[in-house]
């Protein structure tokens, strides 16, 4: 991974973004400072990536940095001489672990064709080069991620990320929701491999049953933004979902996710706007987007006091942050052109707001309107937002393929139903009809597999994801990704569940804990 050392990229952030004048002080130390840091495992002085090349284990102080050499040199010694050294150890117990190459269903698309990652190997590899007196990057305690990050961002970035509508209270809730439901784990289960976590959605196989939540503006979390998460979702094999708020074009973003699976989130324009509609949609579909997240609960952004405390809102700036895909698109350029007689370029703030005008409309579509969606999307449709028995319903007579069960982590509704409390009477009433998709909460392995036994067939993992970009941008989202579906495979490997299946992983795996 070719990211850029931390303390070189932090030189470019624009202003609003660095914290203060005691991060950038912070970020720009080196040496002895920043291995002490390190140690505590909150700045990372490496990628991880580079944890697992053949040589360059990641030192953690000065003393380590001496071990570690003197390892190296055994180690290319023992390599040399044919001798099994660490690393050929690593490589036995990796294969030993490998999952199966997934079946390819008929009529699906060629990916993936590289072997999943298993991600137990990531837990294993950790542990071995701990052997060489290495240490992890990043914390692999998911309840740290936020802390951490947060004190990398600026007040307005971290006040976006963290920030919910009204009291927050929906957003706890929808933690709180799991913790009302426990695994119960079964003994002797005799197994003969580590748990398959594959899953099928959309008339697709995946490897993993997650994958990479809408998310805009992510440029204010660091400056590779998009282009980092998007081509970490590839190497993890997980599908990316790019947000209509992104910080970076649709075909930017295709570029970085290269040959992985990718599905494009709509922010819809009312239909006085249908052209540019048409036009994200083409775009789209020529980047290689090859599903259509529609978004329902986001027709006006809601009411946020961290940013109101901050008078940040990051669409009506004029730093293209919040605005890439508008100002890239050639059908809004035109119609801006004929209304003010200038260039985007010529009046950004002007630009801006009218972009955000289009795509947060402040007023809200009728199921009526879903139709021209239809009509001019060549391929799976999934509504974002569900909360409601009734509204699935809904979605089913409407023929789409699938739903989000989502309330966008609270920042929407204040006072709302959990999401994963809604989840199983959703389930019970359209299971069976289309494919369930579920996010709002999810921050750690046994979370996805509740959600999973409840009736999810894949969960969108949000804010866990950014906090990882702003730890470290591609390999930082990459350890999230991981850290979470080797989390889950351990999980279910210890509770006797053999597989992400339906038929492994259902209701009969949960206890209410209140009942108990
Ligand atoms: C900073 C941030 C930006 C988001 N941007 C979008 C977006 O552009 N489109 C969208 O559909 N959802 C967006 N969401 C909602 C996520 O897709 C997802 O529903 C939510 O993060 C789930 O909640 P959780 O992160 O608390 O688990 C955003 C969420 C966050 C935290």
């Amino acid at each position: 991974m070719d990211l850029e050392p931390m303390d070189r990229w932090t030189d470019r952030v624009p202003g609003p973004l660095l914290k203060d004048s005691t991060h950038a002080r912070f970020s720009t130390r080196s040496g002895f400072e920043r291995d002490e840091a390190a140690r505590s495992y909150r700045q990372p002085p490496v990628p991880i990536a580079e944890m697992s090349s053949d040589v360059g284990p990641v030192a953690s102080t000065r003393l380590d940095e001496v071990r570690l050499c003197l390892c190296e040199k055994l180690i290319l010694q023992a390599h040399a001489s044919g001798r099994p050294g660490c690393h050929n150890e690593v490589g036995r117990d990796v294969k030993q672990f490998r999952t199966q190459t997934p079946e390819k269903e008929p009529g699906s698309p060629s990916r993936p064709t590289k072997l999943p990652p298993n991600p137990v190997e990531y837990e294993k590899e950790v542990y071995q080069k701990g052997l060489q007196f290495a240490r992890p990057p990043f914390t692999f305690q998911t309840g740290l991620w936020e802390p951490h990050a947060k004190e990398r961002m600026s007040a307005e970035s971290k006040g976006y990320v963290a920030g919910n509508a009204g009291t927050g209270e929906t957003s706890l809730k929808n933690r709180e929701a799991f913790a009302r439901w426990s695994i119960v784990p079964r003994r002797l289960v005799k197994t003969k491999s580590l748990p398959d976590l594959s899953t099928k959605v959309l008339g697709q196989k995946f490897p993993f049953p997650i994958a990479v939540a809408p998310v805009g503006v992510q440029r204010i979390f660091n400056p590779q933004g998009e282009i980092a998460s998007a081509a970490a979702a590839a190497k993890s094999m997980t599908p990316y979902i790019m947000s209509t708020a992104s910080s970076t074009s649709i075909e930017e973003v295709a570029k970085a996710n290269g040959d992985g699976v990718r599905w494009f989130q709509l922010y819809w324009p009312t239909n006085e706007n249908n052209n540019i509609t048409l036009s994200i949609l083409s775009r789209a579909k020529k980047a290689g987007f090859s599903a259509l997240f529609v978004t329902l609960d986001t027709y006006i952004l809601g009411w946020r006091p961290s940013d109101m405390d901050n008078g940040y809102n990051p669409f009506l700036r004029s730093d293209q942050i919040g605005v890439a895909i508008g100002f890239t698109d050639p059908v809004f350029r035109k119609q801006f052109k004929q209304k003010y007689g200038v260039e985007i370029e010529d009046d950004m703030h002007t630009a801006a707001a009218e972009w955000t005008q289009t795509v947060f409309p402040s007023l809200s579509h009728g199921w009526e309107d879903l139709e021209f969606i239809k009509q001019h999307w060549d391929g799976p449709i999934i509504l974002k937002g569900i909360q409601t028995v009734e509204d699935a319903q809904k979605c089913v007579e409407m023929g789409v393929q699938g739903i989000v069960v989502s309330n966008h982590g609270g920042r929407q509704v204040d006072g709302g139903v959990s999401s994963l409390g809604v989840l199983p009477r959703i389930v019970d009433a359209v299971g069976d009809k289309l494919d369930i998709f579920f996010d709002s909460g999810i921050r750690a392995g046994a979370d996805i597999a509740k959600a999973m036994a409840l009736g999810a067939r894949m969960c969108l993992i949000g804010r866990p994801y950014v906090y990882g970009l702003a730890l470290g941008g591609e390999n930082g989202v990459g350890h999230v990704l991981n850290s979470l579906l080797g989390d889950m495979q351990l999980t279910l490997h210890l509770a006797g569940i053999p597989s992400a299946d339906p038929a492994h992983l259902n209701r009969s795996v949960l206890e209410r804990e209140d009942r108990l």
